[in-house]
């Protein structure tokens, strides 16, 4: 008789016996711990580091960026520990809502997959913007100029070179961008894997080149005050603004998380799955700190406020050539990041349906392309919509809330299955459970402290809304309450 609870549990066993049957013969175990651990760096560094550094350092941290960066590794230090463990434990696709399901039930998993959209369909957004601000800059460098109204958000004002400003109608780059990878992913993943490992390989060069070349063009002039002082505002600089700046940096570790919905692929789950996990995250985090560190000494802070501040840090240097080699890194960089995250949504949403908590449709694969075409064409033209309208800051605040609250469940998993299923097979524990993920859930909590009260208000509606249709649809839909109905 099944559970017709809103809370029904789906049991770990049944989650990884149908893995075995479901994924086995479609998914080749291929996947080892080094290219796990290159799908997490693809994953992670984005718009995070090439977009919302600049403007975090120049309105909420100064130069103190770089301690918020540490903070925002930490947390993630914490988080990735427990994703780890649940991604070894339950190595299927579903990430933290497949998680959820089988430790708080179904309506927190819905809660969770509805919450998940934040993270990938507005991080796709979100890093599409940012891809947007790199192109002109890119394209004005060889004398094409996309006129400014039509590369940013209805609202936004653009500062333009003369001291001017236009205010921006639509973001036309990032719907473009957007409409390539969708059309990409429809057309097959393999192809897109494989150029996915070039991009990534490029991404990391530039980002090394710059910290190493960087480093020597710095001026300690700019990092004093390292700290500057609090404006009399919450979030405006001083200890506060470091916080404010580590819940909008936050960003920038998205994706570590990512790496678990590869467990399926993986050859050995239980050892390369902690493995690319914390070792993407140890890298990028490395990677963060001195990138943050390099640009504050070459621009003072308050002129980062714009969409290209990893590029106005070359600018500073003044080799022309290299800014030009940087702007087609960052953009390659961000590239990565929006496929794996237009991927990731698309992938969620299919175990959503196949749990009968969505429509059909997202579960349907085309016959011969083997890709879920009408999901992921629904979901590139949504998130072109919302990257055509929305500033990068709205949207970046909203993809960290979003993933800050499903860490804080992820966490909260790892310490009800340890009681609840303790017996279920670990192939990676945590350390100091339950020590570590409080700490993972205590750290989340303090940088979502650290968002502005309309990014709570924005996602309070946001899970209200997912609640109305999880009432209208889910409820009545779901295979794991209801068996018979399907
Ligand atoms: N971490 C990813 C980025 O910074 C989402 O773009």
């Amino acid at each position: 008789m099944a559970d017709t609870s809103y809370m029904a549990r789906k049991s770990i066993a049944d989650i990884v016996d149908s893995a075995d049957v479901e994924g086995g013969h479609l998914l080749s175990k291929t996947l080892g711990a080094t290219s796990i651990t290159a799908m997490g760096i693809g994953a992670i560094i984005g718009a995070g580091i090439f977009v919302l550094t600049g403007t975090a350092a120049a309105q909420f941290a100064g130069p103190g960026i770089v301690l918020s960066f540490i903070l925002g590794g930490i947390a993630c230090g914490f988080v990735g520990l427990c994703y780890a463990e649940l991604a070894a434990m339950l190595p299927v696709c579903g990430s933290s809502y497949t998680y959820t399901y089988a430790t708080l039930g179904e309506v927190f998993a819905w809660i969770i997959g509805w919450d998940l959209i934040l993270e990938y369909a507005m991080g796709a957004a979100t890093v599409a913007v940012g891809w947007s601000g790199y192109i002109v800059s890119l394209l004005h460098n060889v004398g094409i100029n996309i006129p400014p109204a039509l590369a940013a958000a209805s609202g936004v004002l653009v500062k333009l070179p003369d001291g001017t400003s236009v205010t921006g109608v639509v973001n036309l780059p990032a719907v473009v961008i957007i409409a390539i990878l969708t059309t990409m992913l429809v057309l097959g993943t393999k192809e897109s894997a494989r150029l996915n490992n070039v991009m990534v390989a490029i991404k990391l060069s530039v980002v090394v080149a710059f910290i190493a070349i960087g480093a020597f063009f710095m001026h300690p002039a700019n990092w004093h005050p390292f700290i500057p002082a609090n404006t009399g505002e919450f979030g405006s600089f001083g200890m506060s603004g470091i916080l404010r700046g580590s819940a909008v940096v936050f960003f920038a570790f998205i994706g570590f998380d990512a790496v678990s919905t590869a467990a399926q692929e993986a050859r050995k789950p239980q050892r390369d799955m902690p493995i690319g996990i914390l070792g993407s995250l140890v890298i990028c985090t490395t990677l963060y700190i001195l990138v943050a560190g390099v640009l504050t000494g070459l621009v003072p802070y308050a002129q980062l406020n714009v969409p290209d501040p990893i590029a106005k840090g070359v600018d500073a240097i003044g080799v022309t050539w290299f800014s030009i080699l940087i702007k087609i890194g960052a953009l390659t960089g961000l590239t990565t990041v929006i496929l794996v995250l237009l991927y990731g949504q698309s992938r969620i949403f299919f175990t959503m349906s196949q749990d009968g908590l969505l429509p059909h449709l997202f579960a349907r694969v085309h016959p011969r392309l083997l890709t879920p075409h009408r999901s992921q064409m629904m979901i590139g033209t949504i998130v072109a919509i919302v990257a055509a309208f929305t500033p990068i800051n709205v949207l970046g605040e909203m993809v960290s809330i979003g993933t800050l609250f499903a860490f804080v469940l992820v966490c909260g998993a790892v310490i009800y299955l340890r009681r609840s299923d303790s017996d279920a097979s670990r192939p990676f524990r945590a350390p100091g459970v339950p020590i570590v993920p409080i700490l993972g859930i205590l750290f989340c909590l303090l940088l979502m402290v650290g968002l502005p009260l309309i990014t709570w208000i924005r996602l309070v509606v946001w899970l209200v809304i997912g609640m109305i249709i999880y009432m209208s649809y889910g409820r009545t839909h779901s295979k794991l309450r209801f068996p018979e109905r399907h």
